[in-house]
């Protein structure tokens, strides 16, 4: 694949900067066109000397000196303001690219890519390429120009000299392409290992308590120093041929060099050029090592460049496997929804595993009723609600809100009408305030106090020092999972969803506390659906039907009478639960 292959991705980026390119472009040309005069001014400055020597004229060709270069740095600069600031520009585009298209991603995704992973092209990558866009572009850019400008005056000055003086060329040339593409493969594999160790350090921060409790720090800081090492070693292996690169450019340039002193010597002496115009030449010659050395720098730019460029588009071209479905020419997709809800003869299977999870589930949630769902774990029961809001998909035709297939909801007209409370809860590092308001961001204050009374956690939180303006997670206060589990129905319900899912929602509140949350609950959804998931008899038993899910099949289904009377898991399960509680009332 050639480089512009590889940097396509980035056209769409570019053309949208194309007249900001014109412009740092054009302030490259001025400062460029007027640094190429410098040597003509030592040249006209010596020649002169050479013939009458004037206290005046020197004064006036230092004086020239300084206005070439004053003028030229301001162009430098403005060149330098130009292009650097259209690099983060893109680099602003990009970012917000890459965290769109994340967002837009089923679930399915975070569970195939690792966070450390994403994090890395999110971030070194990103950098690579905005050095690629930036630096890159504008010494590339100086380089070619200077040359081209140095080479006109310097073909005028002497054709033959100019020949000899870029002999070497084609050898450099020759050099940076071999360099190059060692460059970017050893730069491939860093930013691969870069990826491992983000990966590692990620892991080591979430699971802090996981790697303590089960003392692996030990482990896990070897496993790491080994990451390391192997990531250094990679890294001092591109070290080492980027220091071989410099040097071996330098030593041409000076071979050149020392070329053109034997033979331009030689021209001078028989009167061919002035003295004047051969200083002016090598100083052309020495005014070229820093673009040409730049040129090395770029070739390394430009290869870890497309290197990231690669590793970034991969992100950005990821679809959603999950996103609004494209209906027939003049069918408009529903826009409400009531609440009713069918299972067709439902199999799921997760991609890369061989035995379906659910099996020929049929059911039916007419609207406004409960169901609960019980089984053992492993059973199926997240698979299956999780199918509702779309979290997953299921082949169409086998779930239908209202009679329609789920798939024909726009994603937002659907999950706007469902509240949910996954079984992990997982709050924000913001206030509390914020989490419970997370879905409904203009809630008023009163929605919040209400939807956390409604939790049985608003007396709670009203105890904090700070109130619901408290900070969870990291920075702030650490809730107990029961309190946790509060919040995230609360901000369930301050939706005020037509249909409520809660997966296993109340496993860690007494059985007391959740008594009064599901007679509430009760209230509140009133000619809503709600679907319960739990393994308590005592939060299921006034729910409208409830399904006994075992290995994926529905095994049992009906009211709490009458699957205690089938004699089944429902019986077991409930004679147990009854045992405990007298157990634990005479304990
Ligand atoms: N599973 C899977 N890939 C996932 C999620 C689940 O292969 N991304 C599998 C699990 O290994 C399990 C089965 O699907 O064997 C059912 O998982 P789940 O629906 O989560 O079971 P639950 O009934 O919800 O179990 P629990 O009571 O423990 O929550
Ligand atoms: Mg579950």
């Amino acid at each position: 694949m050639t480089i512009w292959e590889n940097l396509r991705p980035l056209f769409p980026y570019l053309r949208r900067y194309r007249r900001g390119f014109l412009v740092g472009g054009l302030f490259a040309v001025c400062s460029n066109a007027i640094w190429v005069l410098f040597p003509q001014v030592i040249r006209r400055a010596i020649d002169d000397m050479t013939r009458h020597l004037s206290y005046r004229g020197i004064l006036f060709y230092a004086g020239l000196l300084i206005a070439v270069a004053l003028a030229k740095g301001v162009f430098l600069f403005l060149t330098r303001w130009v292009l650097i600031g259209l690099s983060r520009d893109i680099e602003y585009d990009l970012r917000n690219d890459i965290f769109r298209t994340l967002e837009l991603q089923a679930p399915g995704y975070f569970r195939e890519h690792r966070t450390g992973d994403i994090m890395a092209r999110a971030t070194n990558d990103l950098n690579a390429v905005r050095m690629l866009l930036g630096p890159a572009i504008m010494y590339s850019l100086n380089t070619l120009l200077f040359t081209v400008g140095a080479l006109i005056f310097m073909v005028r000055i002497s054709p033959w000299l100019t020949l000899l003086a870029f002999v070497p060329l084609p050898a450099a040339s020759i050099l940076v392409q071999y360099f190059g593409r060692r460059i970017h493969e050893r730069f491939e594999r860093i930013q691969a290992m870069y990826s491992d160790i983000s990966a590692q350090v990620q892991e080591n921060v979430a699971g802090a308590r996981l790697v303590r409790a089960f003392a692996q720090e030990e482990a896990e800081i070897r496993s790491f120093e080994r990451a390391n090492a192997e990531y250094i070693r990679r890294a001092l292996r591109l070290v080492r041929l980027m220091g071989m690169l410099w040097p071996t450019l330098e030593f041409l340039l000076g071979l050149s060099l020392v070329v053109v002193l034997l033979v331009g010597g030689h021209e001078v002496v028989t009167r061919r050029i002035s003295v004047g115009a051969f200083v002016a030449f090598t100083t052309y010659m020495t005014m070229l090592t820093w673009p040409v050395i730049a040129l090395g720098w770029v070739v390394n730019l430009v290869q870890r460049g497309t290197a990231s460029v690669r590793r970034i588009h991969e992100l950005l071209i990821a679809k959603p496997s999950i996103s609004d479905a494209t209906l027939p020419v003049g069918q408009a997709p529903p826009t409400e929804i009531r609440g009713e809800i069918e299972f067709r003869n439902l199999t799921l299977t997760y991609p890369g595993t061989a035995a379906p999870v659910l099996r020929k589930i049929d059911l039916r949630i007419p609207e406004g009723t409960s169901l609960a769902i019980v089984g053992p774990t492993g059973a199926g029961k997240t698979s299956l609600v999780s199918l509702i809001p779309r979290l997953m998909e299921a082949e169409r035709g086998t779930l239908l809100i209202d009679g329609r297939s789920v798939m024909d909801y726009p994603l937002a007209t659907l999950r706007q009408a469902i509240g949910f409370v996954p079984q992990e809860t997982f709050l924000f590092g913001e206030t509390i305030r914020e989490n419970v308001a997370f879905g409904a961001p203009n809630a008023t204050d009163e929605a919040v106090l209400d939807a956390t009374r409604a939790a049985h956690i608003r007396d709670e939180i009203l105890e904090f020092p700070k109130g619901f303006d408290t900070l969870v997670g990291e920075r702030g206060i650490t809730l107990s999972g029961g309190q946790k589990q509060r919040i995230a129905i609360a901000r369930a319900l301050i939706r005020d969803p037509k249909i409520l899912i809660l997966d296993d929602a109340l496993s860690s509140v007494d059985t007391y506390t959740e008594e009064q949350i599901l007679h509430e609950l009760a209230e509140r959804m009133r000619g809503r659906t709600t679907i319960f998931i739990s393994h308590r008899v005592s939060t299921v038993r006034h729910a409208d039907q409830i399904a006994v899910l075992v290995d994926g099949s529905i095994v049992e289904l009906g009211t709490h009478d009458e699957l205690v009377a089938r004699n089944g898991y429902y019986t077991e399960l409930h004679e147990k639960q009854m045992l405990e509680e007298e157990l634990a009332v005479v304990g």
